[in-house]
């Protein structure tokens, strides 16, 4: 089974990013996870769309979409939401509007997201539900939400060991999910 997750992050540093490089350690037999980061998404401008088309970065992210049997994203909260670099990537993945059920249409789809902070993202989470869901992804009804990640993935440290056996179930579940 393959899965992609994609992170909400661009930064080198970054928790989420790293809690998907966890996924990939400690994801089930048989499944494996393609990485996708958004570092090739420019800013969605219709102006851009309609002389230069679809750019090839949103390209080739929605092939690897495509291919996937589940998504996950696995973001960062600012403020409250998703960061404005995983919207933007959404937007640019519904274009032109013909794409949107292909790429995004009953595709089982994980939320997963990691914070210092004390909430783990639950709020980005909640609020991405109503994009997600405009999107017309099979929405998994369960959620990763890593609170304190800063010192249960500390930089250059071990990965704490009930982190990582959280995200192996996680795992287990949604490729369940997936399987239907
Ligand atoms: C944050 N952060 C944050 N954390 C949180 O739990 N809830 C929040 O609402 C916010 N808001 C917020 C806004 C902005 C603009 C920034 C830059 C940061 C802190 C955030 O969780 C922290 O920086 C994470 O380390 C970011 O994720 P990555 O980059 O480590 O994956």
């Amino acid at each position: 089974m393959k899965l992609i997750a994609i992170s909400g992050s661009l930064r080198k540093v970054s928790l989420n990013t790293r809690l998907i490089d966890l996924m990939i350690e400690v994801a089930p037999d048989g499944a494996q996870i393609d990485k996708a980061m958004l570092h090739e998404i420019p800013l969605y401008n219709g102006d851009l769309e309609e002389q230069q088309g679809i750019p090839a970065g949103v390209e080739s992210l929605r092939q690897r979409i495509k291919k996937a049997d589940g998504m996950i994203i696995v973001t960062p909260e600012y403020n409250a939401g998703m960061p404005g670099v995983l919207k933007n990537a959404l937007d640019w993945l519904t274009r032109p509007g013909s794409e949107m059920k292909p790429t995004f249409g009953h595709r089982p789809t994980a939320l997963a997201g990691a914070t210092p902070g004390a909430f783990g993202t639950a709020f980005a989470q909640a609020g991405s539900l109503i994009n997600l869901r405009q999107l017309g992804c099979n929405l998994y009804p369960d959620y990763l939400r890593i609170s304190k990640a800063d010192q249960l993935m500390p930089q250059g440290g071990d990965v704490d060991g009930k982190l990582r056996q959280q995200v192996a179930e996680f795992l287990e579940g949604f490729v369940a999910f997936v399987r239907g």
